[in-house]
């Protein structure tokens, strides 16, 4: 078992590349938690200093409470899977899962009889031992059957269990794994995503992800951590980062296609509040209109955000409905991807699901047709447009805690339905 904790951790190569600052994190127990940012963020940094492959340039890292700082990376007790698995070509699978393990030496308590002194004896495991963890590991994560094949033999999956086998067998507190997934191909890294899942349940250790994937983030995190420009954007569970991104950048990193960001205005009259965009008046009720009351939240210009899986199609005599011009239809199978343009040319992605249409409405979504989407109070996202940080978002998960069970179809926004019109050439 073991607890990871991260104290103002930092890192600086060489003069002035920063590359990780402020780092602040406590993983429990068992935790799995994912890193996840874009390409530079100092993801990679970030594990290799917990792995102690890279110095810290400031603050601390404790495992179970031992400050490791100084640790070499052999005396963390940690298993690294990395992205580029270099499996040795010449041995067998099983030859490659138990290499490390010939190498170990094991440290031994002993007592002096006479003197009463202790000291470490360091012994190699036994064969059996060796045996033993291979084939368990091997088991778990069913490649028992390739044991004696070489790498070239196996196919991309199948290497990518040998790598993750090799580091199993170690019998490590902490589990971390470096875009661990991202050289296999689209349908073998979402088949390996489930199986990570399922080795995660037999596996029972401290897990830390590194991925810029934020699908694999969202399906294998306890917790995630989201991270730009070396610095944490937020950290939460898939639900919070996605239903209260602490910024705009975070609600526009989780969620695919990425959320409809657009500026707008937010009006408090009294105890209520509208949003003006795209020249209609979008009422704010229910929740989220007693959140911003709260918080009092005045009257200001924002970016307001949109999921496409929460914008609707409408008709044109909903007073809420908002005209735009469809450019492109794709066609997903269980949905359509709409990419409109607002009446002022703002690009806008709006999904829909095929079940809800009529073939005679699917065939009618063609480029330059006219037509009209809303969203109701619920699926608002608001964002300061200096700030960028969500008016909401401190209230975060007592909000959405509370607010789930009552939450009514107050809003008249998305009165229109599927079945009434709404398109028009
Ligand atoms: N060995 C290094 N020397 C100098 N700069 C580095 C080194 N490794 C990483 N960096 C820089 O640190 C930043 C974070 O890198 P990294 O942790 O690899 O990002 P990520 O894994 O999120 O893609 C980047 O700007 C990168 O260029
Ligand atoms: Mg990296």
């Amino acid at each position: 078992m073991a607890t990871v904790k991260l104290t103002n951790v930092k890192k600086v190569y060489g003069k002035n590349v920063v590359a990780v600052q402020n780092f602040n994190l406590e993983i429990a127990d068992k935790e799995f938690i994912v890193f996840v940012g874009p390409s530079g963020c100092g993801k990679s940094t970030t594990l290799r200093m917990i792995a102690g492959l890279e110095d810290i340039t400031d603050g601390t890292v404790e495992i179970n409470g031992k400050v490791v700082n100084d640790l070499q990376p052999k005396d963390r007790n940690i298993a690294m899977v990395f992205q580029n698995y270099a499996l040795y070509p010449h041995l067998t699978v099983f030859e490659n899962m138990a290499f490390a393990l010939r190498l170990l030496r094991v440290p031994q308590e002993m007592t002096n009889e006479s003197t009463g002194k202790t000291t470490y004896v360091y012994s190699k495991l036994s064969q059996d031992e060796i045996y033993k963890r291979v084939t368990e590991a091997a088991e778990i994560l069913g490649i028992s059957d390739l044991l004696l094949r070489r790498p070239r033999e196996l196919s991309g999956g199948q290497r990518q269990r040998v790598a993750i086998g090799r580091a199993m067998v170690r019998d490590s507190q902490v589990f971390l794994m470096d875009e661990p997934l991202s050289n296999l191909d689209a349908k073998l890294r979402n088949q390996m995503r489930a199986e990570i899942i399922l080795l995660r349940k037999k596996i029972d250790t401290t897990f830390i992800y590194v991925t810029h994937d934020q699908t694999e983030a969202m399906t294998l995190g306890d917790r995630i951590v989201i991270m730009k420009d070396g610095f944490i954007q937020q950290v939460g569970t898939p639900t919070e980062v996605f239903d209260m991104p602490a910024n705009l950048f975070v609600a526009e990193f989780i969620g695919a296609p990425k959320m409809n960001t657009v500026p707008a205005t937010l009006v408090r009259n009294g105890d209520g509040y509208s949003v003006e965009v795209f020249g209609v008046t979008l009422p704010v009720e229910g929740d989220k209109g007693d959140q911003l009351l709260q918080k009092g939240v005045e009257s200001q210009s924002i970016t307001l955000g949109v999921r496409p899986e929460h914008m609707t199609l409408t008709n044109r005599n909903n007073p809420y409905a908002i005209p735009c011009t469809l450019q492109v239809n794709e066609m997903m199978g269980s949905e359509l991807h709409l990419h409109v343009l607002a009446a002022d040319g703002t690009p806008l992605i709006v999904r829909v699901p095929t079940v809800q249409l009529t073939a005679q409405q699917v065939s009618s979504l063609v480029a330059g047709v006219r037509i009209y989407v809303t969203f109701q109070s619920k699926v608002m996202h608001f964002f300061g447009s200096e700030s960028q940080l969500n008016l909401l978002a401190e209230q975060s998960k007592e909000a959405n805690a509370a607010s789930e069970p009552q939450q009514e179809q107050t809003d008249e926004a998305a009165k229109g339905t599927a079945s009434q019109q709404w398109y028009h050439n």
